[in-house]
């Protein structure tokens, strides 16, 4: 186990009807607010209403941004943080899935800094991120996850997309966490069975990601991520079958949020090299990140077969039920039983299903391994994936 360092400042309020209590934990942390929101969902399922209700009558003043696109731009975060810098707006809060919680991350930094929230993303051709980040400054955050998936609801990062140039990148610092996070399990009943098994597989790839690719050694976080992959892995396909599932729902909801707040992690090092493959894809072909984590990862899974067997047959007999003993054999039945779980939940899909072109792959890989290759890693324990190896991954 390496030395670290956490901390995990945000506080969390989880429950049924926890929603109710937005404009009284609001209140005591500012007087105006902005309220960061998608440009669909929350309004259709009412959730937008009962958060401003409950703002208003909590005397909070609220200025409704409702403009974030799923995989969030950075020329819609400015108009944002524009527009909360003009209005005095004293607390961000980000309602919504892992997209509108980002999008308020970035409109409180640049709403504080007043600089352009491209410059922030790590891999920015620009290269001002190595002087902004990590980001020590920015108005208070709130959120209200609605999906179960990025963890964002209580950790200090977030990624944008900046069109132009087709980068999408994280942005991170301790200025970020949220001061507090009202997680309502109820309000994912109504995403799609889509997007909730997306999500699902988001939060399995979050715990996989540095558990196959981080320190042989860290024996605590080997336990607490397979614990909480096996609740992915039970709750996903529950929660796509039976929407309104309570139990399904929170089990996600937490899992999600405990999958990438730093408790599995730390102490274990490695790479997101999947999470930056598909970073590329969505900058490239606007899909959902889930989606695209899916697709990706039978194929990242047989080059980890080459290299670190034995991880892979770990977590086959840990979360999976794999029996063999062979560490090569358990490594392909995981994969095997990895690609039968995301069946169940309808996301074993590949590059074609979703019209990507083959003569983009190349154009992909080289951005993939050049932002990856300087920010968030891309080097597994045993060796960094080049150019070649990631359009056959993509392939
Ligand atoms: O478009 P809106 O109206 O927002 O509706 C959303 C969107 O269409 C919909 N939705 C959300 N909650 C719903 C719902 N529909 C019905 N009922 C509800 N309760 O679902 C769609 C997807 O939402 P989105 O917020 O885009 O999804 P997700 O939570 O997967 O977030 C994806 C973004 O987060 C980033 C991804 O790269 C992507 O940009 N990530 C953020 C991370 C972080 N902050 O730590 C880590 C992740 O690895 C990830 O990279
Ligand atoms: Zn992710």
């Amino acid at each position: 186990m390496h030395n670290f360092q956490l901390s995990m400042p945000t506080r969390i309020i989880f429950g049924r009807g926890e929603v109710e209590n937005a404009g009284a934990e609001a209140a005591k942390l500012a007087g105006k607010v902005m309220l960061v929101t998608g440009r669909t969902s929350t309004r259709k399922t009412g959730v937008l209403q009962r958060v401003m209700h409950s703002l208003e009558a909590a005397g909070v003043e609220v200025v409704l941004y409702d403009k974030i696109e799923p995989n969030p731009r950075t020329h819609t975060v400015d108009q944002g943080g524009r527009i909360a810098r003009e209005a005095g707006c004293e607390l961000i809060i980000g309602l919504g899935g892992g997209s509108p919680m980002d999008a308020a991350k970035a409109i409180a930094t640049v709403a504080k800094s007043g600089h352009p929230s491209h410059e922030y993303i790590t891999g920015n051709k620009t290269g001002r991120w190595r002087e902004l980040l990590p980001i020590q400054e920015a108005l208070p955050i709130m959120t209200i996850p609605t999906l179960a998936a990025t963890g964002s609801e209580a950790n200090n990062g977030g990624v944008l997309t900046h069109e132009a140039t087709k980068e999408k990148g994280a942005f991170s610092g301790p200025a970020l966490f949220p001061k507090v996070t009202i997680i309502d399990p109820e309000l994912t009943y109504t995403v799609s069975p889509e997007y909730t098994a997306d999500g699902a597989v988001d939060v399995f790839t979050h715990l996989y990601e540095a558990y196959l690719t981080g320190a042989e050694e860290a024996r605590v976080q080997d336990h607490l991520t397979e614990g909480l992959i096996r609740a992915a892995v039970e709750n996903g396909p529950i929660a796509v079958a039976e929407p309104e599932n309570y139990e399904a729902r929170a089990a996600l909801m937490w899992a999600s949020t405990l999958a990438l707040i730093g408790i599995a992690g730390a102490g274990r090092g490695g790479s997101f090299p999947v999470h930056q493959m598909e970073h590329t894809l969505s900058a490239y072909y606007d899909i959902s990140h889930g989606r695209g984590l899916a697709i990706l990862t039978p194929a990242y899974f047989k080059r980890v077969a080459e290299d670190r067997p034995h991880r892979l047959a770990r977590m086959g007999r840990h979360c999976f039920g794999v029996k063999a003993t062979d560490d090569q054999l358990a490594a392909a039945e995981t994969i095997e039983r990895v690609i039968e779980w995301f069946r169940s939940m309808n996301v074993h899909l590949k590059m074609s299903d979703l019209g990507i072109a083959r003569d983009s792959l190349l154009p992909m890989a080289e951005e993939a391994v050049r932002v990856g290759g300087r920010g968030q890693g891309f080097i597994p324990a045993t060796r960094q994936l080049d150019v070649r190896e990631v359009v056959a991954i993509y392939e």
